[in-house]
């Protein structure tokens, strides 16, 4: 169990009321989580403060060669006021899964959790009212050692910031379209694929300005090795329905293992849809595709939640899905899952925590 001290802000800023576009990741609230890590000593000083910069030296390891771990979660305001969490032990366990593969110490998950819900406490009137708002919860380690030798650092920050949020795209629950991308590749098994760290993303980036500029939202990865099987998208995972049947990547080592696709195969399955997760090629999806046999692609991920998408290129083929409608399965799995996160529906599953 963490001491976590707490020193509130002598100057609350202003918070956005009802109505007020709120876009996704630009406004923070009043205050933030800190814990340092030095080597012999451990996790120390739990603290939370007001949210503002941090100073580093520009030696920092972090900011050479890239060894830090991130997580994302939202927290959710329910009809009665009330705040929860969604699956919380499920980002500290993964959380140790990526410092492993960074060679970064464990956190406790227990003090992992303990700190997210003592910090989203302490801002609880951020959490947004509106519909499709939540409070997104980003917890991320730091590697501050000012040394230049590529080696892990002894010494960490634990940060967790908060952001109320709207919806990741900015067409909301309009489905998006995805650029397949053939040139560039994200990860290799092996890799860091599975882990949630910065290098990922900035891998992403080039592919991401490469759709963007040709018209799509996001870019969709092909495995690193034969550029053949889908992996995942920049910022969700990936799932397919296909004659009735849900497809996804398998969990392979080059794959986020993402909390809300584990929560839709969850309920995919408890709904009687067969769920099938395996390699599948491009070509069986364009095969699909033009048979007719495609019926809906949605993505899943915290931020993004569940998003149809509605067309996919790949190399010259543009494929149209559901006529620029969101699928029906892909509607009642958003319609469920929020349901759940926001207090509206049961939750048969203790996914839903209250703080
Ligand atoms: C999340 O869904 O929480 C993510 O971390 C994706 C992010 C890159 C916006």
């Amino acid at each position: 169990m963490l001491d976590i001290k707490i020193q509130k802000t002598e100057s609350p800023k202003r918070i956005p009321q009802k109505g007020e576009p709120l876009g996704f990741g630009h406004i923070f609230t009043d205050h933030m989580f800190i814990m340092n890590y030095t080597e012999g000593k451990g996790w120390h000083d739990p603290r939370i403060v007001p949210f503002g910069d941090i100073t580093l030296s520009p030696a920092a390891m972090v900011l050479h060669y890239g060894q830090e771990m991130f997580e994302g979660l939202k927290a959710y305001r329910g009809d009665n006021g009330d705040v929860y969490l969604f699956r919380p032990d499920m980002n500290a366990k993964r959380a140790n899964n990526s410092n492993d593969r960074l060679c970064i110490p464990h956190i406790p998950e227990e003090d992992f959790v303990q700190a997210v819900k003592a910090v989203v406490d302490v801002d609880r009137a951020w959490v947004p009212y509106e519909e499709g708002t939540s409070l997104y919860i980003r917890p991320f380690v730091i590697s501050t050692d000012p040394h230049l030798g590529v080696a892990p650092s002894k010494t960490y920050m634990f940060i967790i910031i908060l952001s109320p949020s709207g919806a990741y795209y900015e067409s909301g629950l309009a489905p998006v379209g995805i650029w397949i991308e053939d040139e560039y590749v994200r990860a290799v098994r092996g890799g860091m694929g599975f882990a949630k760290t910065g290098g990922n993303y900035a891998a992403s980036l080039a592919a991401q300005v490469k759709a963007h500029d040709s018209g799509y939202s996001q870019a969709l990865w092909l495995d690193g090795v034969e550029r053949k099987y889908i992996e995942e998208v920049g910022s969700m995972n990936i799932m397919f329905k296909i004659n009735g049947k849900v497809v996804t990547p398998m969990l392979n080592g080059s794959i986020l293992p993402g909390i809300t696709r584990d929560s839709i195969i969850h309920l995919c399955r408890e709904w009687g849809y067969e769920v099938e997760e395996r390699r599948i090629s491009v070509d069986e999806l364009v095969a699909a595709a033009h048979s007719g046999e495609l019926e809906e692609v949605f993505g899943t991920g915290t931020a993004a939640v569940v998003s149809p998408v509605g067309k996919l290129r790949y190399k010259d083929d543009v494929i149209d899905i559901g006529g620029g409608k969101i699928g029906e399965l892909t509607q009642k799995l958003y319609d469920e899952l929020t349901g759940i996160q926001w207090g509206k529906k049961p939750d048969p599953y203790g996914w839903r925590v209250t703080v």
